[in-house]
């Protein structure tokens, strides 16, 4: 239950979803949670719900990730956790393009299973606009990048300090219909293991999670084709989001002292190579 005594942790899109259930585990074991998100009453809703503080911004945003923990700093002083959390899965504010994306899938999965030949094609890349490419590598990555260099602007002179990246199976494994986001979350994992090299010598860790398919607001969308997805996890379920609280935690807490650029992945068996 003290696992993260006294620590001070930042949890980027923190309102929901695994951002919400690190914070909670992270409050139980004793950290002071300051919940980021996009909207500031959905932030401080969930900063609220779990006795923690919120901050609004928008992680893509330079000039707001700079303000955002310059009043972390002037609120406490120190920032000893940063969970890069915040994240988007490009359909999830398109219902129409959601569920053509869904009906492609089903549509390949059936042809497949009875034989081929495959006739549906998810063509998602040739469709992409900039926007879409442009907006999915700003949130991940550029938003991994602000955040994490304004964070060590307060950890290097602590010389103490902890960053948790969040990536995906995606990252390694790819996925049809993806590849901004695959791109995005591959990109992840390269600048954790860098930086993690970077920064050691001033005895901060650097880690990533990657997740497999959770059970989340981010995953609605995929509706039935989920039993799919089940059906192809060796454990034959999606995770929940404690599957990934509770490695955030070992992640930040000194049981991982000896643990940096690292990926962990809770993902039930479905990718066992990371
Ligand atoms: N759910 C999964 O299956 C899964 C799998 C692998 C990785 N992930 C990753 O885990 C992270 C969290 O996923 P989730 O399932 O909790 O998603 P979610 O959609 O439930 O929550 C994401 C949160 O991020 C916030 N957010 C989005 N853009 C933001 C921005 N620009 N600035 C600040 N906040 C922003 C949203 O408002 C939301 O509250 C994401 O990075 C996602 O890519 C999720």
């Amino acid at each position: 239950m003290e696992r993260l005594e006294g620590k001070i942790a930042l949890i980027t899109g923190g309102a929901r979803g695994l951002g919400l259930a690190i914070g909670r585990r992270f409050r139980e074991e004793g950290a002071q949670v300051v919940i980021n998100d996009l909207d500031p009453e959905a932030a401080q809703k969930a900063a609220t719900e779990i006795g923690g503080s919120s901050l609004a911004a928008d992680v893509s945003d330079s000039a707001a990730v700079a303000a955002m923990f310059d009043e972390v700093a002037s609120q406490h002083g120190r920032l000893d956790v940063l969970v890069n959390n915040a994240g988007i899965n490009g359909i999830e504010d398109d219902p129409e393009r959601a569920a053509d994306f869904r009906n492609r899938m089903l549509a390949q999965a059936s042809e497949a299973v009875s034989g081929g030949p495959i006739e549906t094609h998810l063509d998602a890349t040739v469709e992409a606009t900039d926007d879409d490419w442009h907006r999915m590598l700003a949130v991940h990555l550029d938003g991994t990048f602000f955040c994490s260099r304004e964070a060590l602007k307060i950890m290097n002179p602590q010389m103490s300090g902890c960053i948790l990246n969040m990536g995906s199976i995606m990252g390694t494994a790819g996925g049809a219909g993806s590849a901004a986001y695959c791109a995005a979350k591959a990109g992840i994992l390269g600048f954790t293991r860098s930086l993690a090299r970077e920064v050691v010598t001033r005895n901060i860790r650097v880690n990533a999670i990657a997740p497999g398919w959770i059970d989340t607001d981010f995953t609605s969308f995929l509706n039935e084709t989920k039993m799919l997805i089940a059906a192809q996890t060796p454990m034959g379920r999606l995770g929940d989001v404690d599957d990934i609280a509770w490695a955030a935690v070992y992640l930040a807490s000194n049981e991982a002292k000896f643990v940096t650029g690292q990926t962990l992945s809770p993902n039930g068996g479905w990718h066992m190579s990371q």
